[in-house]
């Protein structure tokens, strides 16, 4: 994929400031801290364009982000971060689940878990639940650069096991930028489609 523009839309709080127009999205999803923005930055090559912290639990909203005028990515608040009140986690809970539900233009769910760990039981059921969505999707293993390239596989089928799970799981580094060109196919056949 030649990126030719990717700009920030929107930090959206309620469903009302989704941006309209229909260009397809591609969502990203997964616990806090597992690499969302890091990856989507890499994805474009920008340094900056979504907010990386070392603090998890900073994406609160789902924030927007325009690609060559022809497609949107989605990154998605990071759930299961327990410093968050209980009542503010339910809320980014429903809204997630709002837009994975009801977001006409949705191609495609990225849900990235963190390689070195067996899948967390918030991981396990939001997995469960995204399979039952008439959605695409593609789990993400990130972080691969802090295991030693020997154990990849061994630990891709932990997560397989431990998501119950046969949709398609890549590793991925995007501190080593590894993996990248197998996710931009899979959107470039999802866009083509
Ligand atoms: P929230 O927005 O809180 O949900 O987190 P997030 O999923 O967007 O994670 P973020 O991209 O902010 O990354 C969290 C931390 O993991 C940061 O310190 C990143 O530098 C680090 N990180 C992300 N991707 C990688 C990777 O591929 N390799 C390594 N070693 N670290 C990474
Ligand atoms: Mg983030």
């Amino acid at each position: 994929m030649i990126i030719h523009s990717s700009t920030f839309e929107i930090s959206a709080v309620r469903p009302s400031q989704w941006p309209t127009g229909g260009l397809p999205e591609f969502a990203f999803l997964g616990r806090s801290n597992v690499g969302k923005s890091t990856l989507l930055n890499r994805l474009l090559n920008r340094k900056s364009l979504a907010r990386v912290s070392a603090q998890p639990g900073k994406t609160r909203q789902i924030n927007f982000y325009q690609i060559n005028e022809q497609f949107r990515f989605v990154d998605l608040p990071g759930y299961g971060y327990a410093a968050v009140s209980k009542k503010e986690r339910a809320q980014f809970a429903a809204m997630i689940d709002r837009y994975l539900i009801d977001r006409e233009p949705l191609l495609r769910i990225a849900q990235l878990v963190d390689i070195r760990h067996a899948p967390s039981k918030d991981d396990v059921e939001v997995h469960a639940g995204l399979r039952t969505l008439d959605v695409p999707l593609i789990v993400i293993a990130t972080k691969a650069d802090k295991i030693g390239k020997s154990q990849i596989d061994a630990h891709v089928r932990q997560i397989r096991k431990g998501l119950q799970t046969d949709v398609r799981i890549l590793p991925v580094s995007a501190e080593k930028r590894t993996g990248l060109e197998e996710i931009w196919a899979i959107l470039e056949a999802d866009l083509d489609n």
